[in-house]
């Protein structure tokens, strides 16, 4: 399996708060069957403004201890952009980073309160390839599920978190991804991980309930088709 949205890289946002425990994320996902992580820091202004080299800094030195143990994991660096009106300047300025080598963009929307002009400042931007993260998470979503509607048609990809199936973030959340589920909706899953002894350590659990809900074909499209696609720029 890929992951393309993980706060494994330590000492950069609320994720991962030490190498050690980098390590330790690691070691839970490649022993889940994980190949690839890609590491998604926040990137959201005035908190969690690390820079690409800074993080690429950190992702070798976390790169280099993997191999050192034997946890055959492949990082790739990206952020979790939470949406604004500069995100084309950010990543010029090498501040925010595309998904590992691809053109494509993990985007945050806020939690709780509806943006109405989020549609607008992601068409305004120059890029066509955007993936918005964790849709059941957001309150107005799963209030009304049709809010998604203008981003499907806009051709923008819906990454799912693998914990909301598991009711991490709630009842509503688990409904609202089920339910996106079931309409073949949510075109990836990720896990969106902060933590050891989270969303990799409880891997088994996830599949067993995933594979209850959609079929052999979909799971490996959402798990690992199209999470390779996305790092060959597809
Ligand atoms: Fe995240």
């Amino acid at each position: 399996m890929i992951d393309l949205h993980s706060h494994i890289l330590y000492e950069t946002d609320d994720g991962s708060s030490s190498l050690e425990e980098s390590i330790e994320m690691a070691k839970e996902a490649f022993e889940a069957g994980f190949t690839t992580i890609c590491c998604t820091p926040h990137y959201l202004e005035p908190q969690y403004v690390h820079t690409r080299e800074e993080n690429l800094e950190k992702l070798n030195i976390l790169q280099n201890k993997l191999e050192q143990r034997n946890i055959d994991i492949k990082l790739e660096l990206g952020n979790e952009i939470f949406i604004t009106r500069n995100i084309e300047e950010l990543i010029d300025a090498k501040k925010a980073s595309m998904l590992g080598e691809s053109e494509y963009i993990l985007i945050e929307l806020p939690m709780f309160q509806r943006l109405t002009s989020a549609i607008n400042l992601i068409s305004d931007l120059p890029y066509s390839k955007i993936i918005l993260a964790h849709p059941e998470r957001y309150e107005y979503v799963q209030d009304n599920i049709s809010y998604l509607d203008e981003f499907i048609d806009m051709g923008i990809l819906l990454q799912g978190n693998y914990e909301s199936i598991l009711g991490k973030y709630g009842r509503k959340a688990e409904k609202t991804l089920k339910k996106l589920l079931k309409q073949h909706k949510v075109d990836l899953l990720s896990t969106d991980t902060h933590r050891k002894n989270s969303t990799y350590a409880r891997f088994l659990e996830i599949e067993k309930k995933l594979k209850k809900l959609v079929k052999e074909d979909y799971y490996k499209d959402l798990t690992y088709n199209l999470p390779k696609d996305i790092l060959r720029n597809i």
